[in-house]
């Protein structure tokens, strides 16, 4: 068999392709039933987090900054501990980016501020000079996608079997809420921190301008 085997170097190909396909599967297969796990403490999206991460995913972040700080001493001296696995239970999909023309954002929320960001996201320049990031001023103005955000998390909950089970019940009970009242506590508080009367007015018109959810999607990277 082995004889025969040597003597046809196309067969031998496929019976080496078949060993290390097995192989692999043995280990790749079992992971995909297992549940993700997420660390203690960590909490599921809110509604407006999850608009804040449409807002991150449409505008294009992840084309310049990462969401995965590496175990090296670098990167920990710089921006704390290392990502561990179970942070991106609810991740779907995950952010970890691959390109890092900023810093890595995975921890961002230990050391800016809402009105830091306010004012970085309206001109990088005027919080950091010499930046090359673009200013993001559409997001003062358009008004963020709740509807759809929470849509998604449902939707995403039933196709990947996410660890939300009835941990989105908070997320929807404030949204329900704002879709009768049509004013959002969380979303208020964010834009009152990041100190601009526009956005606090927007949101108290019923409206959340993109940049709140933004930095409340920002702020929960810890
Ligand atoms: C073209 C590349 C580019 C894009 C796209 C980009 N950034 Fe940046 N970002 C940078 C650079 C460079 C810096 C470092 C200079 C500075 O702080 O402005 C930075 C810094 C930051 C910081 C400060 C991080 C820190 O540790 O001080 C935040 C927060 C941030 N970006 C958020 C965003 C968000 C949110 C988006 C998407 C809406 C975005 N960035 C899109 C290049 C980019």
């Amino acid at each position: 068999m082995f004889h025969w085997l040597e003597k046809h170097p196309f067969f031998f190909a496929v019976g080496v392709f078949v060993v290390i396909a097995y192989a692999g599967l043995i280990e790749v297969l079992p992971n995909f039933m297992e549940k993700a796990r997420p660390i203690k403490g960590l909490k599921p999206y809110t509604v407006l987090e999850l608009a804040g991460k449409e807002v991150y995913k449409k505008d294009n972040c992840i084309a310049c900054h990462s969401q995965l700080i590496r175990p090296f001493k670098a990167e920990t001296d710089r921006y704390g501990q290392y990502s561990m696995s179970g942070e991106y239970a609810y991740d779907r999909p995950f952010l970890w980016g691959s390109k890092r023309t900023g810093p890595d954002l995975h921890r961002v929320g230990r050391y800016r501020t809402p009105d830091w960001h306010a004012n970085h996201m309206w001109n990088p320049k005027s919080v950091v000079p010499d930046s090359i990031m673009p200013a993001y001023k559409h997001q003062f103005t358009n008004v963020a996608d709740l509807e759809t955000a929470y849509a998604e998390a449902v939707t995403v909950k039933k196709v990947f079997n996410t660890p939300y089970g009835d941990d989105i019940k908070p997320g929807k009970a404030a949204f329900e809420k704002y879709k009768k009242e049509k004013i959002l506590p969380e979303a208020l508080k964010i834009a009152k921190a990041m100190k601009r009367d526009d956005l606090v007015k927007m949101v108290e018109s019923g409206k959340v301008p993109e940049v709140v959810a933004l930095v409340a999607y920002l702020e929960r990277l810890k």
